[in-house]
């Protein structure tokens, strides 16, 4: 049976951590959800982690509806979440037509960015179930910088996860708070908090999978190097590479032969 909203919010009552990871494709998919994650996640970090786009804000609802059914097919277990990209829910109209899109292609709920009461009302009154974003939001805000800071900012979150809540959100997303804020919010609300870069008290934590899994240069402070898939990568090709070239690869092992009869037919 897949997991569904209510098996995270059960999470949360009994203290038990709930494990998000982004992701963009259908092996990955398989192997995240083959390794248990609580939430599997179609972000628009796509844009930038998977295609090369330089802001989140190219990222397009063709964009995600094409990874987002890789992914469903390799889904069995997980919440199964799909962001709504920027500009696709300007109103609460157009955010439901997005998320009934969503939905309809595998999502089993839907993440928009900020403080949209309003939107999350009219979806979840749709029957959609809503994940909010707030802290860091790319698609509002240009660079990455860590959000509720001072007591205005961060009272101003605060009061934005509590009416995200009131308004029918399922989860809340915290990105980049400081990690008292990060607990003050996930002690305050009933539904889950899943952080990044939010600290450790949030009910569940998420990370962009290239980040975890090292593919890029450099390691983020929020994130951690799980693995160094990027250099094994990087290895794998550079020893294909010279293999080819120097005739290692392949070898009679890996080739398919005829039978010789035929070969000497075609030979005559
Ligand atoms: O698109 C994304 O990867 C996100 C996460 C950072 C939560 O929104
Ligand atoms: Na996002």
């Amino acid at each position: 049976m897949a997991k569904t909203i209510n098996d995270l919010r059960r999470k949360k009552q009994n203290a038990q951590k709930i494990t998000m990871l982004t992701c963009y494709d259908y092996p990955t998919a398989v192997l995240q959800d083959q390794a248990g994650l609580d939430v599997i996640f179609v972000g628009d970090s796509l844009g930038t982690n998977e295609l090369g786009y330089a802001h989140e804000t190219a990222v397009s609802l063709d964009d995600i509806r094409h990874h987002l059914k890789a992914v469903r097919r390799g889904v069995k277990q997980a919440y199964l979440l799909a962001d709504m990209p920027f500009k696709t829910y300007e109103n609460p109209e157009m955010a439901l037509a997005t998320a009934q899109d969503l939905i309809a292609h595998g999502a089993d709920g839907v993440k928009l960015e900020g403080f949209q009461e309003e939107i999350v009302a009219y979806l979840h009154n749709n029957g959609i179930e809503v994940c909010g974003h707030l802290g860091y939001t790319p698609q509002s805000h240009n660079k990455a910088a860590v959000q509720g800071k001072t007591f205005d900012s961060a009272k101003k979150l605060v009061d934005g996860a509590v009416s995200l809540q009131h308004a029918g959100a399922s989860m809340l997303v915290l990105e980049l708070v400081p990690e008292e804020l990060g607990k003050l919010i996930t002690g305050k609300l009933a539904i889950p908090t899943i952080g990044i870069g939010a600290g450790r008290f949030t009910d569940g934590q998420v990370l962009i999978v290239q980040d975890m899994l090292g593919i890029h240069s450099g390691q983020l402070r929020h994130s951690k190097n799980f693995g160094q898939v990027g250099e094994m990568m990087l290895n794998a090709f550079q020893t294909y590479t010279r293999e080819v070239e120097t005739g290692e690869f392949p070898q009679p092992a890996n080739a398919r032969n005829m039978k010789s009869e035929e070969l000497e037919r075609l030979l005559k």
